[in-house]
């Protein structure tokens, strides 16, 4: 496959766009950065007239597929009616009452435009509920591009100091640090204990499955120790569900892996690709911003269009017909790769759900960052760069994201391109 068009556009688009990309994130695919026409169902088309069957989803939210028929009707229809208001429609008390109904920890909901913003409140409630300043942050997790979280999220292992007291390392020129965040490892309860026990901690944010820097499953009790950790002292658990929310189960990693958290992120397939975020929490907690004395605001926040594609994507979810079909075309994607990777003698793991998991090559069993980096990160980029010349586009971090869009002719095509890919070798 050809991709030259995509590569002078954004040439030609530097002239305008700083680096031809509006998100840093979106740099690192190799050859060089796509520009796409359309995207339908799970196959994006790009400006070279490729049609790529997509399992980076727009980086999660597409859980529905890219133009899903009803989230689209409802957007048509509101683009009609209203806009923004600078008020509230009955729509977004439909949607926040939904989510208490579907995530377990949501007995309030505060609607926010992207996960980044949402996360700030949480810390501003966590601070505010305690009167501590310190939050617990862990190696490897991403909890936004702000100051106060891009911290640590892929850290220089030359830098990072000592495994248990990990060194906060700031990500980019120009960003503030402060001495209010704690670095830890994850999947060690002992060393949050060690910390709490000063009696300075406000909270403690985490993906509760690390999927931003290889796919890290929670250890065996470990999530409902840190629950009761944060309960005996006194400190605010927060889970970022930014990627498991709605991916993992309609409840998020919460529902099904039985640990409750007092403040939650949501976002990405909340909205299926509008821009639209969440946190929900506990009453008492969530009262702080009903009362005004935690600040929470937003110019887009409840956007009429934003609203009515969430309300429509949240009904679908809760029917569970979406998750249907991302369970046997996710399912059948995860046993038929281990399968192929195995027969071409590459040692490999699979880890996460159908609707979202993550492939890693020649290491098993990472417990947190540091280890999950030791995974043949190179080896893989390749396979994703030799995938996407097949038609298929990957993540080359490792991760893979299912829509109810990707039926079992998608599957097939995507096997027997992962079958010539491993047959010439990578
Ligand atoms: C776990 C997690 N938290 C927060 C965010 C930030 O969300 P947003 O990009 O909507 O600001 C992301 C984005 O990828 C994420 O994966």
């Amino acid at each position: 496959m050809k991709f030259t068009q995509s590569q002078e556009a954004v040439t030609q688009g530097s002239d305008y766009v700083a680096g031809g990309i509006n998100s840093g994130y979106r740099t690192g695919f190799k050859p060089h950065p796509l520009v796409f026409t359309s995207a339908h169902g799970c196959t994006l088309v790009d400006v070279d007239g490729n049609h790529l069957t997509d399992y980076v989803l727009g980086m999660g939210p597409m859980i529905l597929g890219h133009s899903p028929q009803e989230v689209i009707d409802a957007a048509k229809k509101q683009l009609d009616v209203s806009l923004l208001v600078a008020g509230q429609t009955p729509t977004e008390y439909k949607a926040a009452k939904l989510l208490t109904e579907m995530v377990p920890s949501a007995e309030r909901v505060r609607f926010a435009s992207s996960g980044s913003e949402a996360v700030q409140v949480a810390f501003r409630l966590a601070r505010a509920a305690t009167g501590r300043w310190k939050m617990i942050k862990f190696e490897g997790h991403y909890h936004g591009w702000f100051d106060n979280v891009l911290v640590s999220v892929a850290p220089d292992m030359s830098l990072a100091g000592d495994a248990l007291h990990p060194n906060a390392l700031a990500a980019t020129q120009g960003q503030e640090m402060s001495e209010n965040i704690v670095v830890l490892p994850w999947n060690n309860a002992d060393v949050i204990e060690e910390q709490l026990k000063n009696g300075d901690i406000a909270g403690i944010i985490m993906e509760p499955i690390m999927f931003n820097s290889g796919g890290v499953l929670p250890l065996p009790g470990y999530l409902e120790r840190v629950r009761e950790l944060a309960t005996k002292y006194g400190t605010v658990l927060i889970f970022d569900e930014v990627i498991t929310g709605f991916r993992v189960s309609d409840g998020g990693a919460q529902k099904v892996l039985g640990v409750t958290p007092d403040l939650t992120i949501l976002g990405k397939a909340l909205a299926n690709g509008f821009a639209v975020a969440a946190i929900v929490g506990k009453k008492d907690l969530m009262d702080l911003i009903a009362s005004g004395k935690v600040m929470h605001g937003g110019t887009y926040n409840t956007q009429s269009v934003s609203m009515v594609a969430t309300l429509a994507t949240l009904q679908l979810l809760k029917s569970q017909s979406p998750y249907k079909s991302i369970d046997v075309a996710g399912g059948r994607l995860m046993k038929e790769l281990s399968l192929e990777f195995a027969s071409a003698g590459i040692e490999h793991e699979i880890v996460g759900y159908p609707a979202v998991f993550n492939v890693r090559f020649d290491l098993k069993g990472p417990t947190e960052y540091r280890s999950a980096m030791k995974a043949n990160r190179e080896r893989y980029a390749n396979f994703a760069f030799a995938l996407l010349n097949k038609g298929i586009r990957i993540l080359p971090r490792g991760t893979w994201f299912l829509s109810s869009a990707h039926t079992s002719s998608d599957i097939d095509k995507t096997m027997s391109a992962v079958r010539e890919v491993l047959q010439a070798g990578i």
